[in-house]
């Protein structure tokens, strides 16, 4: 593994087709209880990008984030390593991935990753993951 926290991130300027994959499936979320559109896209090693959005439930803790819908499905594909990941949230706010999701993203991502916020009209802002969960417990300390 590579990348410091705080470092410049890998992918300064964002990947458009990222970003659209992202602002694209935000139109499928399922949320009837807040009625906040996220989608995320996330690009793996192999190049193919992987998309998710939230799926929320009556039982609200058993709603789950856009950002674990793309990994489940990075990782049905055989997949295993986010190279750049975009989260879009509605008009006008920064979205930035939840806490838990923090956590999952960088189960499969080098701290220099970069995560693109973004919102129906494009790309917002950029960070990276280390950027997003300093001083993580990752992989690394299991191997
Ligand atoms: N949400 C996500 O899908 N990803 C995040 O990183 C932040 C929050 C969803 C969960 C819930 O369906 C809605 O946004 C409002 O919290």
């Amino acid at each position: 593994m590579s990348g410091k926290e705080g470092a410049a991130p890998d992918a300064e300027l964002p990947d458009a087709e990222l970003i659209a994959a992202a602002v694209a499936a935000r139109a499928n979320a399922y949320v009837p209880y807040s009625g906040y559109h996220v989608g995320a896209a996330l690009r793996g090693r192999n190049g193919k990008i992987y998309t998710g959005v939230n799926v929320e439930n009556a039982a609200y803790p058993e709603g789950t984030c856009a950002e674990a819908g793309a990994i489940a499905a990075m990782v049905l594909d055989g997949e295993r390593e986010i190279v750049e990941a975009a989260v879009a949230g509605p008009e006008g706010a920064i979205i930035t991935p939840c806490g838990g999701c923090r956590q999952k993203l960088r189960e499969f991502s080098r701290p220099a990753v970069a995560v693109h916020s973004c919102d129906p009209n494009g790309h917002k802002q950029t960070v990276t993951i280390g950027d997003l969960l300093p001083h993580a417990f990752s992989p690394e300390h299991l191997s």
